[in-house]
């Protein structure tokens, strides 16, 4: 009896913190319950035991099955899975509607209570750090692209054995997705983690950074509060950011280089927007290698489709979402000391806000002791911008184009009244694309749809594991086994391939 008494005070206090900011739950009664959790606390430290324990012991298995998240078979498991984080993440938009907040600030509302348990030193750790404290050497290098942003990009020039530091190394530039930044390829150590892989396997290892994240958050005259250092897509990063980074490592080491392109989610959507419109870069590059990549959006199962509906509405999406910024840093801290606490006690169900919502989330290839660090790391910044134009991709299916202003608009912006499309029958590079089937932004469909379009594929590799998802690409238990070899074997032998180039008359 007891136990259901704690059961259902913890499962109402975890709807009351997370709906206080509703108004519509009395405050009183949620006092109550906060003291109410704040008594069993006391008593079960008082009894000398560990909370965490206690929690996982009298409390989880009986949330588990009274959420009905037990045992069924694996795939009712998921979609059960994907249909709550689905409900959850619309409820957050209709309360952020309701209360004319902006969605962030409605995942993680201000207040909170919580102070977080931080012991690992590499949660706060910067890309350059984790690569030292792990024994590899590594650079930092800044670029000022053409339209002003100042991005600082990382390299690990050569593997933690110094004595081959003297043979030339094959170059490698890895880029991250959406919300990511440099470190999204080192956080998960030298055993997993792809950066230190590739150097092992005799890389010289170059990892980029987009305006606006951790490492790139400046510029030669704009200040970063303001809406003009905000005002970009995934457009501009292809036209500007890409374009001076390939260039900055070939100055850097001659331009016969031959530099091979790993890109995750977003950083495949540029590339492929830059290979269709500054076309020489497909004779500047070796091969592009895309895992998990993004450029039709027909299919998507991410609730970020249901802001697709209002893409058209740019100013109702930009009061919600925040005008510059998606997810500023401050939002971020909240909702970081908010959730690295609550993970601490075990509670999966609630990790599924932001990065976790927008990717999906698959508990069997996820490594729990990451979550801290992956949480110090990401989101590592965003503009609002790029989400709407992820968003209005979703809308206009079957077309890649640039950002959507409007017809009055377009036609000023490019004097025809829909945006251009990427014109991706110009992509001659070679490319192999690396998808997963439970990935919810880059479903079969789409990923099917635009390898028939490229003229030179080098492989379409779908990862033998059903529940491989869309961020397990960068951090899953098995990722060096059931993709990164692949990567790495694509890489050594994948583009000696004939090839036909239909671009050449
Ligand atoms: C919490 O409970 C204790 C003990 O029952 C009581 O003395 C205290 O006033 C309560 N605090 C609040 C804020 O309700
Ligand atoms: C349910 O799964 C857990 C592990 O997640 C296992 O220990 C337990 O035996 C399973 N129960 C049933 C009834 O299959
Ligand atoms: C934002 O960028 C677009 C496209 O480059 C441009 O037309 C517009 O004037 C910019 N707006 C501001 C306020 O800088
Ligand atoms: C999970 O991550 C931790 C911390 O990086 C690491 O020590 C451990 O080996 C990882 N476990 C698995 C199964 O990959």
């Amino acid at each position: 009896m007891k136990l259901i008494i704690v059961l259902f005070t913890l499962v109402l206090f975890i709807q009351c913190s997370e709906s206080r900011h509703t108004g519509w739950f009395p405050q009183n009664l949620v006092d109550a319950f906060t003291n109410k959790t704040s008594q069993i606390t006391n008593y079960v430290r008082s009894k000398g035991r560990s909370l965490k324990q206690f929690y996982v012991e009298n409390v989880r298995n009986k949330i588990t099955t009274y959420l009905g998240y037990n045992n069924q078979t694996e795939s009712e498991d998921r979609i059960d899975n994907q249909a709550r984080v689905k409900r959850k993440f619309k409820s957050y938009v209709e309360s952020a509607q309701a209360n004319e907040k902006k969605l962030f600030d409605v995942i993680a509302p201000k207040k909170l209570e919580y102070s977080c348990d931080d012991n690992d030193p590499s949660i706060h750790m910067s890309t350059p750090q984790l690569i030292a404290f792990h024994g590899y050497p590594s650079e930092s290098h800044t670029i000022v692209t053409e339209d002003g942003y100042i991005l600082t990009i990382h390299r690990i020039p050569h593997s933690r054995n110094g004595k081959r530091q003297n043979i030339p190394r094959k170059t490698v530039l890895l880029h991250h997705g959406l919300l990511g930044s440099s470190a999204d390829w080192v956080l998960a150590g030298p055993e997993k983690g792809l950066a230190y892989i590739l150097s092992e396997a005799g890389y010289d290892v170059w990892l980029a950074n987009v305006r606006g994240n951790t490492y790139s958050r400046a510029h030669l005259t704009l200040n970063i509060d303001t809406f003009e250092f905000w005002n970009f897509t995934f457009h501009e990063v292809s036209q500007y950011d890409l374009p001076a980074v390939i260039d900055y490592i070939m100055d850097n080491k001659g331009w016969d280089t031959k530099i091979n392109y790993i890109g995750h989610s977003m950083g495949t959507t540029i590339l492929f927007a830059l290979l269709s419109t500054k076309t020489h870069y497909n004779k500047i590059l070796r091969a592009g290698f895309a895992l998990a990549p993004v450029a039709f959006m027909t299919d998507i199962k991410s609730p970020i489709h249901l802001l697709a509906r209002y893409s058209n509405n740019l100013e109702y999406l930009l009061k919600l979402l925040g005008a510059n910024e998606f997810l500023p840093q401050n939002a971020v801290l909240r909702w970081l000391s908010k959730h690295a606490c609550e993970i601490n006690h075990y509670e999966e169900a609630i990790c599924e806000n932001s990065m976790f919502v927008l990717c999906g989330h698959d508990e069997r290839q996820f490594n729990r002791s990451l979550l801290p660090i992956i949480l110090g790391h990401v989101p590592a910044g965003a503009s609002t911008k790029t989400l709407i134009h992820y968003a209005q991709e979703i809308r206009n299916s079957g077309r890649f184009q640039q950002f959507d202003y409007g017809k009055e608009s377009n036609l000023k912006e490019y004097g025809t009244i829909t945006p251009p499309e990427y014109p991706l029958h110009k992509i001659t590079l070679p490319i192999a694309l690396l998808s997963s089937e439970n990935d919810w932004l880059a479903s079969d469909v789409d990923v099917t749809n635009l390898y028939v379009q490229l003229a030179n594929p080098i492989e379409h590799y779908i990862v033998p594991l059903k529940e491989f998802n869309h961020i397990d690409f960068l951090w899953a238990v098995d990722a060096p086994k059931l993709v990164f070899e692949k990567l790495l074997q694509l890489l050594e032998e994948g583009v000696t391939k004939p090839f036909f180039n239909i671009n050449s008359h």
